[in-house]
């Protein structure tokens, strides 16, 4: 199919980290993508050819596509105009970790002036249980004859380009026709397809995110058991792992954090009455990493006289995204512990008490990695770095005590 056959789609929240990967890929398959998106910032950096976050491949896709297959607005008439609309916004839990079921809902009633008869609504947010069904309904009741699907994005963020068509996609709805929309559509992407219920596939995300968290924290836990005792986890996750199928996918240790696995953790724990041990335990011990970190320090320093560095104040390495990062926990817990913490980060861009490598590197007294950048390889220092993640500087927790390293650190 040419360009100019290809079906229009509209993604809303489509200047966001899943919404602008998705419309890229799209439109780089020829789709002609409409991005709205209610952030005008976002909208006009897009419309200039620049990425506003970083995500990795994506800024080539942008060049090529920017004005030509896809462009960005924020005047939701233009949803009138295409024949698919894809839902992406964001789907945050309050602070008490409380899933507000109304954002989805309410953006389609936002929306309900601009969608017309005979078009495809595909959810793609990660949403709370019964969410499509709510939407379902609001759509019947508006008397618009607009199908309904839910294919929830599990793309990992600065992998999303690749991902986007290489893991299988997961497709559901009530009808065979808005199914079969939704196959034709993500079929141009991935021949592989997986059909569920509506309910079926909503709990299927949460499960996957809670799964990954569930497993991370067992990583972290076995840490700081083996750290506790003076034992280098990683030294033995290694010997593990070894030629050990049954155990390869235990994780190494480190900061799991980001706006996802956590919050969708929690979004299932509330679906199912707050009966969620393993999510809430595994919570326990994600959430206490920093502290069990610092006190590690605190075994083998006097902090309250140091200026610590912290290193990376995104949530993963080699991303920009410093939401919901325990590298900002880390922050407060060693501001309360020592003289003075000085941040760094070479990809965030909105945090003005960010400094310069140069300030921390000349200024602390010690430095601790709160997310592997690929660039902190290469520090040129003889503080003692302490990298729980492992990537920067290999060593143990045998190191720590001789004022060295200690690791292990995980990918997210
Ligand atoms: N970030 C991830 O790694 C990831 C992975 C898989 C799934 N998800 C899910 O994808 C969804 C989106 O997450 P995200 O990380 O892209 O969030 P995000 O905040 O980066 O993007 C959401 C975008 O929606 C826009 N928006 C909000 N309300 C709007 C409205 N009413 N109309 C138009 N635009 C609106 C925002 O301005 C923003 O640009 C969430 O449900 C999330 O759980 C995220």
């Amino acid at each position: 199919m040419t360009g100019s056959e290809r079906q229009k789609i509209a993604v809303v929240g489509g200047c966001g980290h899943i919404g602008l990967p998705l419309g890229l890929v799209l439109a780089d398959y020829g789709f002609p993508v409409t991005l709205y998106d209610i952030n005008a910032d976002a909208v006009a950096r897009v419309n200039a050819g620049t990425m506003p976050f970083e995500e990795h491949g994506a800024q080539e896709v942008l060049t090529r596509c920017a004005g030509v297959s896809i462009h960005a607005t924020t005047d939701a008439r233009e949803i009138e105009e295409v024949e698919t609309v894809v839902i992406v916004v964001g789907t945050p839990v309050d602070e008490h970790y409380n899933p507000n079921l109304a954002v989805v809902p309410s953006s389609v009633s936002d929306l309900l002036p601009h969608l017309r008869e005979g078009q495809l609504l595909i959810l793609r947010s990660t949403l709370f249980p019964g969410t499509t069904r709510l939407v379902f309904e609001l759509l019947a009741q508006s008397g618009k004859r607009v199908g309904v699907a839910f294919c929830p994005e599990r793309i990992a963020e600065g992998e999303a380009i690749h991902e986007l068509t290489e893991l299988p996609q997961i497709v559901s709805a009530y009808d065979t026709r808005s199914l079969a929309r939704a196959k034709a559509l993500f079929g141009e992407l991935t021949s592989d397809l997986v059909e569920l219920d509506p309910e079926e596939a909503e709990l299927a995300k949460l499960f996957t995110n809670s799964w990954r968290y569930i497993k991370f924290a067992i990583a972290n836990q076995l840490y700081m058991i083996a750290s506790s005792f003076g034992l280098d986890y990683e030294h033995i996750r290694s010997a593990i792992t070894y030629k050990y199928p049954r155990a390869a996918d235990l994780a190494r240790a480190g900061f799991v954090a980001g706006p996802c696995l956590l919050k969708d953790t929690m979004q299932l724990a509330a679906f199912n009455n707050n009966e969620f041990l393993l999510g809430h335990a595994a919570m326990m011990v994600n959430e206490g990493l920093p502290l069990h970190l610092v006190s590690s320090i605190e075994q083998s320093y006097d902090l309250s006289g140091m200026t610590v560095g912290v290193l990376g104040m995104a949530f993963k390495a080699d991303s920009d995204d410093n939401r919901d990062s325990l590298s900002y926990k880390l922050k407060k817990v060693l501001q309360f512990k020592s003289r003075r913490v000085l941040c760094h980060d070479p990809y965030v861009r909105n945090d003005p008490s960010l400094v310069d490598l140069d300030t921390v590197l000349r200024e602390a007294d010690l430095l601790v990695i709160g997310a592997p950048h690929a660039d902190y390889r290469t520090l040129d220092t003889k503080l003692p770095i302490i990298d729980i993640w492992g990537s920067v500087r290999p060593g143990s927790v045998a190191a720590l005590h001789d004022g060295g390293t200690i690791s292990p650190g995980m990918p997210l």
